[in-house]
């Protein structure tokens, strides 16, 4: 209050100094970004904390002047915790914001806090601080989801459905089996999170505007105080480098391209035509119009919210191709798309974990729709374990299929002497290869869905996810102690 006099004389813009005329409002609002940088409020105090700090032990600010800054920075906090804060789009972004409510505080000495900074490798370390810590949370999704799978996979262990190619009936399988398959793609996922996350993990503070900063920055100092493990190695670099962001945007975009197949699967299964699973109540929604309906508008919009991830990861990579060197303010159109990716992914996996325990398995549909012609090819492997060339064997088993369905019936329903007038091979046992308990034991190989080997793939999917759980735990922590102010 005191000192909102000194200010406006000096002009309330931090770059005024240069300039003649006061901004155009119109030009004010349609670059203002504080509508939506917001939300990185407490990243640039930490990171200010943090080079203030450093600026003391440089000795180019004092001890005091330090502690000043240090306290203005916190009380501005409180103030923005506690709603009290005014965000004005006149003050641009959300780095001028608190600058200048630090000034208001604490006085010009409050102009110090930036000596050897510039807002573009603020920025970048405030992106770069906020995306870590969200990668942690859609980790923790992603790794309730893959349990949530584990769950419905031990307890299911023993239903059966078929699997298909092309939306036809292929072979049967363990509706366990198919659960697994969306376990690992979760595991890559997650394993793309991570490996992201090293990257995004390093700190830019130091390269200044670009060029680097010409006070003597103890970067690696910054670094140690705000939990990096890495500094980035070239100014020019570190301000303009938005890899990190598309990365994160690519590695959602897959996770949500994983979710949008699962969640089609599931509308698919849960329709009169298919029956294999009863969606939860609760993740439904009727119609208004009519009454029978039960629409998978959760599931839908899994599906439907993808394209818009896709979106932000072509419009980052849009933005970013044909920017010259270095800072251009186009770079700032990374943070909405960010945000919105960072937000969707979130909500959705977390949706999808508490969404996939809670599906009921229609057991005996899903049994029935695994008969027919699905065990055609363990006929076929009859034939070859008999001495008869696949192609051969696929030949024959292709003519029984076919006078199967010009009488109307299944092969099962065949009587064995029928078969023997395809081939003499065709023994008295061949209906035996037609069972589906007998075709899921055959697959008893690794990756196969031999209940034994789908039981070894859930053993050795619960000590994983332990593991990844704990190596998040670890990780966490390692942030958290970085993050007091
Ligand atoms: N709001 C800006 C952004 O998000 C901050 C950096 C501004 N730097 C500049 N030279 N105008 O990118």
């Amino acid at each position: 209050m005191l000192y909102r006099r000194v200010l406006v004389t000096m002009s309330t813009k931090p770059w005024g100094g240069r300039f003649r005329d006061e901004a155009d409002s119109g030009a004010e609002q349609y670059t203002a970004s504080i509508g939506f940088d917001r939300r990185l409020y407490r990243d640039d105090i930490r990171g200010s904390v943090a080079h203030c700090r450093m600026l003391v032990r440089q000795g180019i600010i004092t001890a005091h002047e330090g502690d000043l800054i240090e306290q203005g920075l916190t009380d501005v906090l409180r103030e923005i915790e506690g709603g009290e804060f005014s965000f004005s789009p006149a003050l641009e972004d959300i780095h001028m914001a608190i600058e200048h409510r630090l000034i208001e505080k604490i006085g010009p000495v409050g102009g110090k806090v930036h000596t050897g900074r510039s807002r573009n490798d603020q920025v970048a370390l405030d992106v770069r601080m906020f995306l870590r810590r969200e990668i942690f949370d859609v980790l923790n999704g992603t790794a309730a989801l893959q349990r949530a799978l584990l769950e419905q996979a031990r307890r299911n262990l023993h239903v059966v459905m078929p699997s298909y190619t092309h939306l036809q009936h292929a072979q049967p399988i363990l509706f366990s089996h198919y659960l697994m398959a969306y376990f690992e793609m979760l595991r890559r996922d997650a394993e793309r999170l991570m490996e992201c996350r090293r990257r995004v993990n390093v700190m830019p503070l130091g390269a200044g505007a670009g060029a680097g900063s010409g006070f003597p920055v103890d970067r690696e100092g910054v670094a140690r105080e705000l939990g990096f493990p890495r500094i980035t190695r070239n100014s020019l670099d570190a301000v303009s480098d938005r890899d990190f962001v598309c990365e994160f945007c690519f590695a959602s975009a897959m996770v949500m391209m994983h979710l949008s197949r699962l969640a089609h699967d599931f509308i698919l299964w849960s329709t009169e035509e298919f029956g294999f699973i009863e969606l939860p109540d609760p993740f439904c929604t009727g119609s208004s119009m009519m009454p029978q309906k039960k629409n998978a508008d959760v599931l839908e919009l899994v599906r439907g919210r993808t394209g818009r991830v896709y979106g932000h990861l072509v419009g980052q990579l849009t933005v970013l191709k044909g920017l010259p060197m270095t800072y251009n303010r186009d770079l700032q159109e990374d943070k909405e798309a960010l945000f919105d990716t960072v937000d969707v992914v979130k909500a959705t996996v977390w949706i999808m974990a508490a969404l996939v325990p809670k599906i009921v398995i229609l057991e005996e549909r899903a049994r029935r729709a695994a008969g027919g012609f699905s065990t055609a090819t363990d006929l076929a492997d009859y034939l070859v374990e008999r001495g008869i060339p696949f192609r051969e064997a696929h030949e024959i088993v292709g003519r029984i299929v076919r006078s199967c369905l010009d009488e109307g019936i299944t092969l099962m329903d065949m009587p064995t002497q029928r078969l023997a007038q395809f081939s003499e091979q065709l023994g008295m046992d061949a209906k035996r290869a037609l069972e589906v308990d007998n075709s899921l034991k055959r697959r008893d190989i690794p990756g196969g869905t031999a209940p034994s080997r789908v039981q070894e793939a859930i053993t050795e999917a619960e000590r994983y996810l332990e593991e990844h759980l704990q190596a998040l735990r670890d990780a966490g922590a390692s942030d958290e102690c970085s993050q007091r102010i």
